[in-house]
């Protein structure tokens, strides 16, 4: 391996966003009334079978997964990306909170006729998946935070029950293809897909 060397110089910045580059991921939760809200998020990270994401708590989906502890973490590929961003100026709570309505939101509960998915039950949890989202993981809540050092975010402690996959990206009865799956990357309130595939760890 070569050494690399950077031939820009670098400077101190003040960026409004942190959004670096994360897989966006259509958060199902179940609402009072049994209807089922889509939230779209790129805050999330799994470690084992626990999935750790940052909520809002001026959302539907925090307010949701506080009432009842289940959710669907719904990964889209980038040919959904049109169908994410359709979901984007929409909360499903009611009455619209300031925070949002400043910014453009407006209340929609019906986010799967919005956004052209279609809901499919799912086998553990009572809020639904996406079918058309190759990866669909049924999950539990096992933890809601908020940190007391930032009371406008929650971090929301998830555990997968079942991971269902679309068929054509399975191989090996239990494994993603990493080349049939490329997850939709939210990059600075940019969508991208994956490039090229540049190599292979030690584990895989
Ligand atoms: C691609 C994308 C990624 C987003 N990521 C997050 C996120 O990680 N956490 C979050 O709280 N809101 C995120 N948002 C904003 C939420 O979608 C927004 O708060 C929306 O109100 C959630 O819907 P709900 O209020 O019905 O739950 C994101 C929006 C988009 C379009």
């Amino acid at each position: 391996m070569e050494k690399v060397f950077v031939e820009t110089e670098t400077k101190k910045i003040q960026p409004k966003i942190l959004y670096y580059g994360t897989p966006v991921i259509l958060l199902t939760t179940l609402n009072e009334d049994g209807t089922v809200n889509i939230s779209p998020l790129s805050s999330s990270w799994a470690l084992g079978n626990y999935i750790i994401l940052g909520l809002g708590v001026g959302g539907k989906a925090f307010e949701n997964v506080k009432r009842h502890p289940e959710c669907v973490i719904n990964i889209p590929g980038p040919n959904l990306w049109k169908n994410v961003e359709s979901l984007a100026p929409y909360t499903g709570k009611y009455p619209v909170p300031e925070e949002k309505r400043i910014h453009g939101f407006t209340y929609n509960p019906e986010k799967y006729e919005t956004s052209k998915l279609t809901a499919v039950e799912s086998e553990t949890v009572q809020p639904t998946r996406i079918l058309e989202c190759p990866i669909q993981i049924e999950a539990k809540v096992n933890a809601v935070r908020v940190p007391d050092y930032s009371e406008d975010f929650s971090i929301v402690e998830t555990e997968a029950i079942h991971v269902h996959a679309h068929e054509n990206m399975i191989i090996e009865e239990n494994h993603i293809n990493p080349d049939k799956w490329s997850p939709l990357i939210y990059n600075f309130r940019h969508y991208y897909g994956l490039g090229e595939k540049l190599g292979v760890t030690f584990r895989a």
